[in-house]
Protein backbone atom coordinates (compact mmCIF):
# COMPACT_ATOMS: atom_id res chain seq x y z
CA UNK A 1 0.00 0.00 0.00
CA UNK A 2 1.56 3.60 -0.89
CA UNK A 3 1.80 5.46 2.04
CA UNK A 4 2.53 2.47 4.33
CA UNK A 5 5.63 3.78 5.54
CA UNK A 6 3.36 6.17 7.23
CA UNK A 7 1.35 3.87 9.51
CA UNK A 8 2.45 4.34 12.38
CA UNK A 9 1.68 8.21 11.97
CA UNK A 10 -1.84 7.06 11.15
CA UNK A 11 -2.35 4.43 13.46
CA UNK A 12 -1.76 7.11 16.58
CA UNK A 13 -4.75 9.60 14.73
CA UNK A 14 -7.31 6.22 14.36
CA UNK A 15 -6.29 4.52 17.25
CA UNK A 16 -8.23 6.85 19.07
CA UNK A 17 -11.72 6.30 17.80
CA UNK A 18 -11.45 3.43 16.26
CA UNK A 19 -10.44 0.92 18.42
CA UNK A 20 -13.07 -1.91 19.06
CA UNK A 21 -13.17 -4.17 21.90
CA UNK A 22 -12.09 -8.08 21.59
CA UNK A 23 -15.36 -10.02 20.67
CA UNK A 24 -15.68 -13.25 22.97
CA UNK A 25 -12.69 -16.09 22.34
CA UNK A 26 -14.39 -18.66 20.16
CA UNK A 27 -16.47 -21.69 22.00
CA UNK A 28 -14.31 -24.35 20.99
CA UNK A 29 -11.20 -24.47 23.43
CA UNK A 30 -9.65 -27.56 22.21
CA UNK A 31 -9.43 -26.73 18.64
CA UNK A 32 -9.46 -22.80 19.21
CA UNK A 33 -8.64 -22.05 15.92
CA UNK A 34 -11.02 -23.32 13.89
CA UNK A 35 -11.23 -25.16 10.70
CA UNK A 36 -10.55 -23.67 7.09
CA UNK A 37 -11.06 -25.33 3.36
CA UNK A 38 -9.16 -24.12 0.78
CA UNK A 39 -8.55 -24.53 -2.98
CA UNK A 40 -11.55 -26.37 -3.63
CA UNK A 41 -11.75 -27.73 -7.46
CA UNK A 42 -15.13 -29.91 -8.71
CA UNK A 43 -12.74 -33.50 -7.33
CA UNK A 44 -10.33 -31.84 -4.15
CA UNK A 45 -10.00 -29.22 -1.50
CA UNK A 46 -7.40 -29.08 0.77
CA UNK A 47 -8.74 -28.75 4.88
CA UNK A 48 -6.95 -27.38 7.53
CA UNK A 49 -7.21 -26.96 11.43
CA UNK A 50 -4.49 -25.99 14.70
CA UNK A 51 -4.87 -28.67 16.83
CA UNK A 52 -4.79 -29.26 20.90
CA UNK A 53 -1.53 -30.20 20.89
CA UNK A 54 0.95 -32.82 19.26
CA UNK A 55 0.32 -35.78 18.05
CA UNK A 56 -2.51 -37.86 15.81
CA UNK A 57 -5.30 -35.89 14.80
CA UNK A 58 -8.33 -37.48 12.58
CA UNK A 59 -10.12 -35.63 9.84
CA UNK A 60 -13.54 -36.90 9.40
CA UNK A 61 -15.63 -35.74 5.60
CA UNK A 62 -18.89 -36.39 5.12
CA UNK A 63 -20.69 -35.85 1.60
CA UNK A 64 -22.39 -37.11 -1.84
CA UNK A 65 -23.95 -40.05 0.85
CA UNK A 66 -20.26 -40.76 2.25
CA UNK A 67 -17.86 -40.47 5.35
CA UNK A 68 -14.34 -40.62 5.05
CA UNK A 69 -11.45 -40.27 8.12
CA UNK A 70 -8.03 -39.25 7.58
CA UNK A 71 -5.33 -39.83 9.69
CA UNK A 72 -3.05 -36.57 10.21
CA UNK A 73 -0.05 -34.92 12.48
CA UNK A 74 0.14 -32.20 14.85
CA UNK A 75 3.43 -31.46 14.67
CA UNK A 76 5.73 -28.78 16.62
CA UNK A 77 7.44 -27.30 13.48
CA UNK A 78 4.31 -26.79 11.89
CA UNK A 79 3.08 -24.90 15.45
CA UNK A 80 0.67 -27.65 15.49
CA UNK A 81 -1.39 -27.24 12.32
CA UNK A 82 -2.71 -29.71 9.96
CA UNK A 83 -3.56 -30.06 6.90
CA UNK A 84 -4.48 -32.12 3.91
CA UNK A 85 -6.00 -32.47 0.23
CA UNK A 86 -8.96 -34.58 -0.31
CA UNK A 87 -9.60 -35.76 -3.62
CA UNK A 88 -12.25 -37.62 -5.11
CA UNK A 89 -14.93 -35.94 -4.37
CA UNK A 90 -17.96 -35.26 -6.51
CA UNK A 91 -18.44 -31.79 -8.44
CA UNK A 92 -20.69 -29.26 -7.41
CA UNK A 93 -21.34 -30.56 -3.60
CA UNK A 94 -21.46 -29.54 -0.11
CA UNK A 95 -19.03 -31.35 2.50
CA UNK A 96 -18.75 -30.83 6.05
CA UNK A 97 -15.66 -31.85 7.68
CA UNK A 98 -14.36 -31.96 11.50
CA UNK A 99 -11.34 -33.18 13.64
CA UNK A 100 -10.58 -35.00 16.15
CA UNK A 101 -7.49 -35.44 18.66
CA UNK A 102 -8.13 -37.84 21.62
CA UNK A 103 -11.92 -36.49 22.92
CA UNK A 104 -11.43 -33.30 21.81
CA UNK A 105 -13.94 -32.41 18.93
CA UNK A 106 -13.13 -29.31 16.34
CA UNK A 107 -16.49 -27.05 14.96
CA UNK A 108 -17.82 -28.54 11.93
CA UNK A 109 -17.11 -26.54 8.88
CA UNK A 110 -18.42 -26.89 5.15
CA UNK A 111 -17.20 -26.18 1.89
CA UNK A 112 -18.73 -26.58 -1.87
CA UNK A 113 -16.34 -28.10 -4.71
CA UNK A 114 -16.14 -26.27 -8.19
CA UNK A 115 -19.51 -27.39 -10.00
CA UNK A 116 -17.70 -29.41 -13.46
CA UNK A 117 -17.04 -26.95 -16.38
CA UNK A 118 -20.46 -27.64 -17.89
CA UNK A 119 -21.92 -26.11 -15.48
CA UNK A 120 -24.15 -22.86 -15.99
CA UNK A 121 -25.65 -22.41 -12.80
CA UNK A 122 -24.88 -19.01 -10.55
CA UNK A 123 -22.04 -18.62 -8.75
CA UNK A 124 -21.64 -16.09 -5.94
CA UNK A 125 -18.86 -15.38 -4.01
CA UNK A 126 -17.03 -12.30 -1.48
CA UNK A 127 -13.81 -11.18 -1.86
CA UNK A 128 -11.84 -8.76 0.26
CA UNK A 129 -8.62 -8.48 2.46
CA UNK A 130 -6.15 -6.09 4.44
CA UNK A 131 -6.94 -7.76 7.97
CA UNK A 132 -4.87 -6.72 10.98
CA UNK A 133 -5.86 -8.02 14.12
CA UNK A 134 -2.75 -6.90 16.38
CA UNK A 135 -3.99 -5.29 19.57
CA UNK A 136 -2.82 -2.45 21.28
CA UNK A 137 -0.55 -2.14 25.11
CA UNK A 138 -4.27 -1.89 26.82
CA UNK A 139 -5.39 -5.36 24.88
CA UNK A 140 -7.84 -3.66 22.41
CA UNK A 141 -8.14 -4.35 18.16
CA UNK A 142 -6.49 -1.65 16.84
CA UNK A 143 -8.98 -1.35 14.20
CA UNK A 144 -12.12 -3.20 14.23
CA UNK A 145 -12.90 -7.14 15.33
CA UNK A 146 -13.03 -8.32 11.52
CA UNK A 147 -16.81 -7.58 11.43
CA UNK A 148 -16.25 -7.40 7.71
CA UNK A 149 -15.66 -11.68 8.10
CA UNK A 150 -19.07 -12.39 9.65
CA UNK A 151 -20.95 -10.28 6.67
CA UNK A 152 -18.85 -12.03 4.07
CA UNK A 153 -20.12 -15.38 5.46
CA UNK A 154 -23.55 -14.42 5.72
CA UNK A 155 -23.61 -13.92 2.24
CA UNK A 156 -24.72 -17.44 0.63
CA UNK A 157 -21.32 -18.12 -1.15
CA UNK A 158 -20.37 -20.51 -3.11
CA UNK A 159 -16.57 -19.78 -1.62
CA UNK A 160 -15.02 -16.57 -0.91
CA UNK A 161 -11.70 -15.04 -1.20
CA UNK A 162 -9.25 -13.77 1.57
CA UNK A 163 -6.86 -11.97 -0.28
CA UNK A 164 -3.61 -10.06 0.33
CA UNK A 165 -2.10 -8.57 4.05
CA UNK A 166 -3.97 -11.70 5.72
CA UNK A 167 -1.31 -10.53 8.75
CA UNK A 168 0.17 -7.45 9.19
CA UNK A 169 3.61 -8.22 9.96
CA UNK A 170 4.53 -4.89 10.77
CA UNK A 171 1.37 -3.57 12.12
CA UNK A 172 1.22 0.05 13.05
CA UNK A 173 -0.72 -0.79 16.17
CA UNK A 174 0.56 -0.74 19.54
CA UNK A 175 4.32 -0.38 19.08
CA UNK A 176 3.87 -3.91 18.17
CA UNK A 177 7.89 -5.32 17.06
CA UNK A 178 7.79 -6.95 13.62
CA UNK A 179 7.34 -10.28 13.01
CA UNK A 180 10.01 -11.68 11.31
CA UNK A 181 10.50 -14.95 12.25
CA UNK A 182 8.51 -18.51 11.22
CA UNK A 183 7.24 -18.28 14.93
CA UNK A 184 6.17 -14.51 15.17
CA UNK A 185 4.82 -14.82 12.31
CA UNK A 186 2.87 -17.82 13.10
CA UNK A 187 1.51 -15.34 16.38
CA UNK A 188 0.52 -12.87 13.41
CA UNK A 189 -1.75 -15.97 12.30
CA UNK A 190 -3.03 -16.85 15.18
CA UNK A 191 -4.25 -13.29 16.27
CA UNK A 192 -6.57 -13.43 13.52
CA UNK A 193 -7.89 -16.94 13.81
CA UNK A 194 -8.84 -15.82 17.34
CA UNK A 195 -11.62 -13.71 16.11
CA UNK A 196 -14.88 -15.27 15.39
CA UNK A 197 -16.05 -13.44 12.77
CA UNK A 198 -12.59 -15.08 10.76
CA UNK A 199 -13.38 -18.45 12.43
CA UNK A 200 -17.29 -18.17 10.83
CA UNK A 201 -16.25 -17.51 7.52
CA UNK A 202 -13.69 -19.95 7.33
CA UNK A 203 -15.79 -22.60 8.74
CA UNK A 204 -18.84 -21.36 6.64
CA UNK A 205 -17.46 -21.92 3.31
CA UNK A 206 -14.42 -22.74 1.33
CA UNK A 207 -12.14 -19.59 1.08
CA UNK A 208 -9.87 -19.28 -1.47
CA UNK A 209 -6.51 -17.33 0.44
CA UNK A 210 -3.52 -14.97 -1.25
CA UNK A 211 -0.59 -12.84 0.09
CA UNK A 212 0.34 -9.62 -0.95
CA UNK A 213 3.42 -7.64 1.28
CA UNK A 214 2.38 -7.93 5.00
CA UNK A 215 2.78 -11.90 5.30
CA UNK A 216 6.43 -10.51 4.92
CA UNK A 217 7.20 -6.93 5.73
CA UNK A 218 6.02 -3.71 3.62
CA UNK A 219 6.29 -3.22 0.21
CA UNK A 220 8.01 -6.71 -0.09
CA UNK A 221 10.89 -7.70 -2.58
CA UNK A 222 13.65 -10.76 -2.42
CA UNK A 223 15.66 -8.03 -4.14
CA UNK A 224 14.81 -5.11 -1.52
CA UNK A 225 14.43 -7.26 1.82
CA UNK A 226 16.17 -10.82 1.17
CA UNK A 227 15.36 -14.12 1.05
CA UNK A 228 15.50 -15.09 4.69
CA UNK A 229 11.89 -13.04 5.94
CA UNK A 230 10.75 -14.42 2.30
CA UNK A 231 11.29 -17.98 3.30
CA UNK A 232 9.51 -17.21 6.93
CA UNK A 233 6.80 -16.13 5.05
CA UNK A 234 5.92 -18.70 2.98
CA UNK A 235 6.14 -21.11 5.83
CA UNK A 236 4.21 -19.10 8.16
CA UNK A 237 1.39 -18.64 5.40
CA UNK A 238 1.65 -22.25 4.51
CA UNK A 239 0.98 -23.71 7.62
CA UNK A 240 -1.63 -21.49 8.39
CA UNK A 241 -3.69 -21.42 5.25
CA UNK A 242 -4.73 -23.68 3.21
CA UNK A 243 -3.39 -23.24 -0.05
CA UNK A 244 -0.59 -24.32 -2.62
CA UNK A 245 2.75 -22.84 -3.63
CA UNK A 246 5.39 -23.56 -6.20
CA UNK A 247 9.03 -22.08 -6.26
CA UNK A 248 8.60 -21.27 -9.97
CA UNK A 249 5.23 -19.33 -10.38
CA UNK A 250 4.75 -18.76 -6.00
CA UNK A 251 1.40 -18.49 -5.43
CA UNK A 252 -0.03 -17.62 -8.36
CA UNK A 253 -2.88 -20.63 -9.25
CA UNK A 254 -6.36 -20.43 -11.56
CA UNK A 255 -9.18 -22.40 -10.82
CA UNK A 256 -12.35 -23.24 -12.58
CA UNK A 257 -15.62 -21.95 -11.26
CA UNK A 258 -18.24 -24.05 -13.75
CA UNK A 259 -19.15 -23.00 -17.48
CA UNK A 260 -19.28 -18.94 -16.68
CA UNK A 261 -15.67 -18.49 -14.42
CA UNK A 262 -12.60 -18.69 -14.09
CA UNK A 263 -9.99 -16.67 -11.10
CA UNK A 264 -7.00 -16.61 -11.93
CA UNK A 265 -5.06 -15.44 -8.36
CA UNK A 266 -1.85 -13.69 -8.88
CA UNK A 267 1.31 -13.19 -6.76
CA UNK A 268 3.00 -10.23 -6.85
CA UNK A 269 5.63 -10.51 -4.22
CA UNK A 270 7.78 -13.68 -5.03
CA UNK A 271 9.20 -11.92 -8.33
CA UNK A 272 8.89 -8.36 -8.95
CA UNK A 273 12.05 -6.27 -9.01
CA UNK A 274 12.30 -3.24 -6.62
CA UNK A 275 10.48 -0.01 -6.29
CA UNK A 276 12.34 2.64 -7.58
CA UNK A 277 11.20 5.45 -5.15
CA UNK A 278 14.62 6.15 -4.55
CA UNK A 279 14.99 7.96 -8.36
CA UNK A 280 11.98 9.43 -7.74
CA UNK A 281 13.13 11.16 -4.75
CA UNK A 282 9.59 10.03 -3.17
CA UNK A 283 7.83 12.07 -5.54
CA UNK A 284 3.93 11.86 -4.54
CA UNK A 285 3.03 11.59 -8.38
CA UNK A 286 5.50 11.60 -10.53
CA UNK A 287 3.56 10.13 -13.40
CA UNK A 288 1.22 13.15 -13.53
CA UNK A 289 0.83 15.25 -16.11
CA UNK A 290 2.05 18.92 -15.13
CA UNK A 291 -1.27 20.48 -14.54
CA UNK A 292 -2.73 17.67 -12.63
CA UNK A 293 0.68 18.54 -10.62
CA UNK A 294 0.11 22.58 -10.42
CA UNK A 295 -3.50 21.88 -9.50
CA UNK A 296 -2.73 19.52 -6.63
CA UNK A 297 0.56 21.70 -5.18
CA UNK A 298 -1.43 23.67 -2.79
CA UNK A 299 -2.12 20.32 -1.18
CA UNK A 300 1.22 18.70 -1.33
CA UNK A 301 3.63 22.02 -2.37
CA UNK A 302 6.77 19.22 -3.96
CA UNK A 303 3.92 18.57 -6.94
CA UNK A 304 5.21 22.11 -8.16
CA UNK A 305 8.95 20.58 -8.99
CA UNK A 306 9.50 19.07 -12.11
CA UNK A 307 10.39 15.18 -11.96
CA UNK A 308 13.86 13.98 -12.53
CA UNK A 309 13.81 12.16 -16.65
CA UNK A 310 15.84 9.40 -14.43
CA UNK A 311 12.70 8.37 -12.73
CA UNK A 312 10.18 8.50 -15.47
CA UNK A 313 13.04 6.36 -17.06
CA UNK A 314 13.22 4.18 -14.29
CA UNK A 315 9.23 3.55 -14.22
CA UNK A 316 8.80 2.94 -17.49
CA UNK A 317 12.12 0.14 -17.79
CA UNK A 318 11.35 -2.57 -19.54
CA UNK A 319 13.63 -4.50 -17.72
CA UNK A 320 11.60 -4.41 -14.09
CA UNK A 321 8.80 -7.08 -13.70
CA UNK A 322 5.88 -7.37 -11.06
CA UNK A 323 5.10 -11.23 -11.89
CA UNK A 324 8.11 -12.24 -12.84
CA UNK A 325 8.62 -14.26 -16.30
CA UNK A 326 7.69 -17.66 -15.19
CA UNK A 327 3.96 -16.85 -13.74
CA UNK A 328 3.52 -13.86 -16.37
CA UNK A 329 3.94 -16.37 -19.03
CA UNK A 330 1.48 -19.61 -17.17
CA UNK A 331 -0.64 -16.56 -16.77
CA UNK A 332 -1.17 -14.99 -20.00
CA UNK A 333 -1.19 -18.81 -20.91
CA UNK A 334 -3.59 -19.75 -19.45
CA UNK A 335 -6.38 -16.81 -19.34
CA UNK A 336 -5.71 -16.46 -23.42
CA UNK A 337 -7.02 -20.11 -23.69
CA UNK A 338 -9.31 -20.27 -20.75
CA UNK A 339 -13.19 -21.09 -21.91
CA UNK A 340 -14.91 -19.75 -19.23
CA UNK A 341 -17.42 -17.23 -19.96
CA UNK A 342 -15.88 -14.76 -17.16
CA UNK A 343 -12.39 -14.40 -16.48
CA UNK A 344 -11.75 -12.72 -12.83
CA UNK A 345 -8.16 -11.62 -12.08
CA UNK A 346 -7.28 -11.88 -9.06
CA UNK A 347 -4.92 -9.24 -8.51
CA UNK A 348 -3.10 -7.88 -5.72
CA UNK A 349 -2.74 -3.98 -6.27
CA UNK A 350 -4.62 -1.52 -8.68
CA UNK A 351 -3.92 -1.77 -12.54
CA UNK A 352 -5.87 1.10 -12.61
CA UNK A 353 -4.11 4.54 -13.00
CA UNK A 354 -4.47 6.41 -9.28
CA UNK A 355 -0.83 8.43 -9.81
CA UNK A 356 -0.74 8.92 -6.35
CA UNK A 357 2.12 7.29 -4.53
CA UNK A 358 2.40 4.44 -7.83
CA UNK A 359 5.79 2.78 -6.61
CA UNK A 360 4.16 -0.34 -5.25
CA UNK A 361 1.96 -0.79 -8.00
CA UNK A 362 1.16 -1.57 -11.20
CA UNK A 363 1.51 1.72 -12.46
CA UNK A 364 5.53 1.95 -10.93
CA UNK A 365 6.13 -1.31 -13.41
CA UNK A 366 4.73 0.47 -16.17
CA UNK A 367 6.28 -1.45 -19.09
CA UNK A 368 5.18 -5.00 -17.51
CA UNK A 369 1.85 -3.42 -16.90
CA UNK A 370 1.25 -2.47 -20.60
CA UNK A 371 2.18 -6.14 -21.57
CA UNK A 372 -0.75 -7.20 -19.32
CA UNK A 373 -3.05 -4.78 -20.66
CA UNK A 374 -2.33 -5.84 -24.25
CA UNK A 375 -2.68 -9.31 -23.55
CA UNK A 376 -6.25 -8.78 -21.09
CA UNK A 377 -7.79 -6.35 -24.01
CA UNK A 378 -7.63 -9.29 -26.36
CA UNK A 379 -9.01 -11.71 -23.35
CA UNK A 380 -12.95 -11.36 -23.66
CA UNK A 381 -14.67 -10.68 -20.55
CA UNK A 382 -11.72 -10.07 -17.91
CA UNK A 383 -12.86 -8.55 -15.01
CA UNK A 384 -10.10 -7.09 -12.17
CA UNK A 385 -10.49 -7.61 -8.79
CA UNK A 386 -7.95 -6.13 -6.49
CA UNK A 387 -7.07 -5.52 -2.69
CA UNK A 388 -4.48 -3.77 -0.95
CA UNK A 389 -5.55 0.13 -1.30
CA UNK A 390 -7.98 -0.09 1.65
CA UNK A 391 -10.48 1.48 -0.16
CA UNK A 392 -13.65 0.49 -2.80
CA UNK A 393 -12.95 1.38 -5.86
CA UNK A 394 -14.57 1.15 -9.34
CA UNK A 395 -12.97 2.23 -12.49
CA UNK A 396 -12.26 1.04 -15.77
CA UNK A 397 -8.43 0.61 -16.11
CA UNK A 398 -7.09 3.13 -18.73
CA UNK A 399 -3.67 3.46 -20.58
CA UNK A 400 -3.76 7.37 -20.85
CA UNK A 401 -6.20 8.83 -18.26
CA UNK A 402 -4.65 12.30 -18.76
CA UNK A 403 -3.24 12.24 -22.83
CA UNK A 404 -3.92 14.52 -25.12
CA UNK A 405 -6.81 12.66 -26.48
CA UNK A 406 -7.23 10.66 -23.84
CA UNK A 407 -8.39 9.06 -21.33
CA UNK A 408 -8.04 5.61 -23.48
CA UNK A 409 -9.77 3.12 -21.69
CA UNK A 410 -8.97 -1.34 -22.04
CA UNK A 411 -12.52 -1.67 -21.60
CA UNK A 412 -11.89 -3.56 -19.00
CA UNK A 413 -13.41 -2.75 -15.41
CA UNK A 414 -11.53 -3.31 -12.31
CA UNK A 415 -12.99 -3.46 -9.25
CA UNK A 416 -10.63 -2.39 -5.94
CA UNK A 417 -12.31 -3.84 -2.31
CA UNK A 418 -11.64 -3.85 1.30
CA UNK A 419 -10.24 -3.27 3.69
CA UNK A 420 -11.41 -5.90 6.34
CA UNK A 421 -9.12 -3.79 9.16
CA UNK A 422 -6.00 -1.62 8.68
CA UNK A 423 -5.97 1.99 7.87
CA UNK A 424 -7.86 3.02 5.61
CA UNK A 425 -6.85 4.93 2.55
CA UNK A 426 -8.64 8.23 3.30
CA UNK A 427 -6.87 7.66 6.74
CA UNK A 428 -3.64 7.15 4.90
CA UNK A 429 -3.68 10.41 2.65
CA UNK A 430 -4.41 12.02 5.92
CA UNK A 431 -1.62 11.26 7.08
CA UNK A 432 0.14 11.63 4.28
CA UNK A 433 -0.24 15.27 3.81
CA UNK A 434 -0.40 15.72 7.71
CA UNK A 435 -3.92 17.14 8.02
CA UNK A 436 -7.22 15.28 9.26
CA UNK A 437 -10.09 15.17 6.24
CA UNK A 438 -7.63 15.56 3.40
CA UNK A 439 -8.21 12.18 2.53
CA UNK A 440 -11.99 12.68 2.02
CA UNK A 441 -10.80 15.98 0.04
CA UNK A 442 -8.33 14.18 -2.29
CA UNK A 443 -11.35 11.45 -2.87
CA UNK A 444 -14.31 14.04 -3.98
CA UNK A 445 -11.96 16.58 -5.94
CA UNK A 446 -9.61 13.59 -7.77
CA UNK A 447 -10.73 10.54 -7.72
CA UNK A 448 -14.60 11.51 -8.79
CA UNK A 449 -14.46 14.29 -11.58
CA UNK A 450 -14.07 12.98 -14.68
CA UNK A 451 -10.89 13.07 -16.78
CA UNK A 452 -9.25 15.30 -17.48
CA UNK A 453 -9.77 17.06 -13.61
CA UNK A 454 -9.97 13.71 -12.49
CA UNK A 455 -10.35 9.97 -12.68
CA UNK A 456 -13.90 9.48 -12.92
CA UNK A 457 -14.28 6.75 -10.81
CA UNK A 458 -17.32 5.51 -10.94
CA UNK A 459 -17.54 4.41 -7.16
CA UNK A 460 -15.02 5.71 -5.02
CA UNK A 461 -15.53 4.98 -1.05
CA UNK A 462 -11.83 5.94 0.22
CA UNK A 463 -12.74 5.24 4.29
CA UNK A 464 -14.98 2.40 4.64
CA UNK A 465 -14.41 -1.09 6.10
CA UNK A 466 -16.03 -3.89 3.86
CA UNK A 467 -15.49 -6.45 1.04
CA UNK A 468 -17.37 -6.86 -2.60
CA UNK A 469 -19.93 -9.44 -3.23
CA UNK A 470 -20.02 -10.65 -6.45
CA UNK A 471 -22.63 -13.01 -8.60
CA UNK A 472 -22.07 -14.76 -12.17
CA UNK A 473 -24.24 -16.19 -14.47
CA UNK A 474 -23.88 -16.97 -18.16
CA UNK A 475 -24.92 -13.64 -19.03
CA UNK A 476 -23.54 -11.21 -16.08
CA UNK A 477 -20.95 -10.61 -14.04
CA UNK A 478 -22.67 -8.46 -11.03
CA UNK A 479 -20.28 -6.67 -7.97
CA UNK A 480 -21.67 -4.70 -4.92
CA UNK A 481 -19.04 -3.25 -3.01
CA UNK A 482 -21.25 -3.72 0.66
CA UNK A 483 -19.61 -2.99 4.63
CA UNK A 484 -18.62 -4.59 7.08
CA UNK A 485 -22.36 -5.43 8.57
CA UNK A 486 -23.47 -6.39 5.01
CA UNK A 487 -24.51 -2.64 3.72
CA UNK A 488 -24.65 -1.11 0.26
CA UNK A 489 -21.15 1.20 0.33
CA UNK A 490 -21.71 4.96 0.08
CA UNK A 491 -19.92 6.86 -2.91
CA UNK A 492 -17.97 9.94 -2.25
CA UNK A 493 -20.93 11.46 -3.03
CA UNK A 494 -23.50 10.46 -0.38
CA UNK A 495 -25.38 7.96 -2.88
CA UNK A 496 -24.86 4.42 -2.55
CA UNK A 497 -22.53 2.64 -5.28
CA UNK A 498 -24.86 1.22 -8.12
CA UNK A 499 -23.75 -2.51 -8.84
CA UNK A 500 -21.26 -2.92 -11.63
CA UNK A 501 -22.93 -5.18 -14.16
CA UNK A 502 -20.73 -6.66 -16.87
CA UNK A 503 -22.32 -7.99 -19.65
CA UNK A 504 -20.87 -11.30 -21.27
CA UNK A 505 -20.00 -10.47 -25.06
FE1 LIG B 1 -2.87 -3.71 3.19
Amino acid sequence: MPVRAFLACAAVLVGGVSAAVAPAAPSAPGFAYGVAAGEMTPTSARLWTRAPGVGRVTLMLTGAGTTRTFALVARPSSDLTAQRTVRGLRPGTTYRYSFAQGRTRSAIGSFETAPAATSAGTVRFAISGDADATRDASGKLGFNGFETYSAMARGRNDFALNFGDTIYSDSGVGGAPVARTVAQKWAKYRLGLALVPLQRLKSSTGVYSGWDDHEFVNDYSRAEHGDAIYRAGVKAFLDYTPATYSPRTGDYRRFRWGKNLELFILDGRSFRSPKVTAACDGDIAPTAPPAVRQAFAPLSPALAKPVPQACLDAIASPSRTLLGAAQLAAFTKAIRSSKATFKVVVNPEPLMQLYALPYDRWEGYAAERARVLAVLRQVKNVVVMTTDTHAHLIGEIRTDTFAAGGPVGTGIWEVVTGPVATNTYAKEIDSFLGAPGFGAVVTGAFFKPAPPRGLGLRCAQTDQYGYAQVTVTSATLTVQPRTASGGVVLDASGAPCAPLIVRAR
